[in-house]
């Protein structure tokens, strides 16, 4: 599979190295606003092709798959442009600014019959079924709460500080929160309420979400982008507890029975970076002429969408976008 990345920011390179692990899929090409920055990009990286518009990377006829690493302001243009002319992409998250967006990306796919899939890593990596088993499995009981945070310490970076780029830790760091709640606890989302701190621009800074599910189980969540957090996810049981680390890559589960006895640390598989799971499922689903992927189902990206709108709307944290 021929990949052709767009954006040569801090996610792009992750792509390009992962990229460059893997046998069955290939960056192929780079597409950037400038060309000296395509060049440039292109050199480091070792990709034959290099496109000084956005434009002229998705009229390549060989490529395979269009990865869109751009803020989240620019997913949609780039996204519906790609779909028009047929191309199948993978989009970083947040998927789009908000969920009327979302909405018209995946009708437009569904209508073109062209697949799209969000590019949430964690969603596709192997430690999702490990983790499904263990509480399948009753090793801590039933679940009654889960907690999670996820903070960086990231500046005034533009991406997060400014509404025109759909800054705010939420669409950045919170959207890992929710998806670590609905991979494993997918039950009816009874209320969800939450509270922020705000930067100067109005973009939440650091955020606090409480969601009560259908089938009892309490998630406490928390993200920011102005300090280093734990990142570490708890799912807390009737029996026991499993300690994940860390919700944004988990590298290693401690399980804890009752009163918080240890009993065994489970290591995931061996990686690349992490990323190469959502490459590969693309692939799968290309092979398959899956419109969507079976890891991060259409319905699922739109639903965290919408949680987020309901949040940024109670906040009070607007985008232009959002008309
Ligand atoms: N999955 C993950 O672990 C992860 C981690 C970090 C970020 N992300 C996601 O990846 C996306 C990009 O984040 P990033 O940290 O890579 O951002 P970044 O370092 O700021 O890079 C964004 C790239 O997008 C392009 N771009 C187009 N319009 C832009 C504009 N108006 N301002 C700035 N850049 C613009 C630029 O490429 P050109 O100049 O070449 O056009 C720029 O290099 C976001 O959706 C973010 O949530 C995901």
């Amino acid at each position: 599979m021929r990949v052709g990345i767009i954006g040569t920011g801090r996610i792009a390179e992750k792509a390009a190295i992962t990229l460059r692990g893997l046998t069955e899929v290939e960056a192929y090409a780079v597409g950037s606003r400038h060309q000296d920055t395509a060049d440039a990009f292109a050199k480091k990286w070792d990709i034959p092709k290099a496109y000084g518009s956005y434009a002229a990377l998705i009229a390549d006829p060989d490529i395979d798959l269009i990865y869109i690493g751009t803020p989240h302001s620019h997913h949609f243009d780039v996204t519906r442009e790609a779909i028009l002319s047929g191309k199948p992409c993978l989009v970083e998250k947040a998927f789009m600014a908000n969920s009327r967006q979302t909405q018209e990306i995946l009708d437009l796919a569904h209508q073109q019959k062209v697949f799209v899939a969000e590019a949430i890593w964690t969603r596709y990596q192997p430690v999702v079924s490990i983790i499904l088993d263990l509480i399948s499995s009753g090793r801590i009981g039933e679940p009654r709460m889960v907690t999670a945070t996820l903070g960086y310490s990231m500046g005034n970076k533009e991406r997060i500080m400014r509404p025109d780029l759909c800054g705010g830790a939420l669409l950045d760091l919170g959207v890992y929160a929710l998806n670590f709640v609905r991979m494993f606890f997918p039950a009816d989302i009874l209320c969800i309420d939450g509270h922020c701190v705000k930067s100067d621009t109005g973009m939440d800074l650091t955020n606090t979400m409480t969601l009560i599910l259908k089938d009892g189980v309490l998630c406490n969540l928390q993200s920011s982008a102005s300090c280093v957090g734990d990142n570490i996810g708890v799912i807390a049981g009737t029996e026991g507890n499993l300690i994940i680390d860390n919700i944004n890559n988990p590298q290693q589960i401690t399980v804890n029975g009752p009163n918080r006895t240890f009993i065994e640390t489970i290591r995931v598989p061996q990686q690349i970076t992490g990323y190469e799971y959502q490459f590969l499922a693309c692939r799968q689903a290309l092979i398959d002429g899956r419109l969507e992927p079976v890891e991060m189902p259409h319905k699922e990206t739109l639903y965290i969408m919408q949680l987020m709108d309901s949040l940024r709307q109670k906040w009070g944290v607007r985008y232009p976008m959002d008309i």
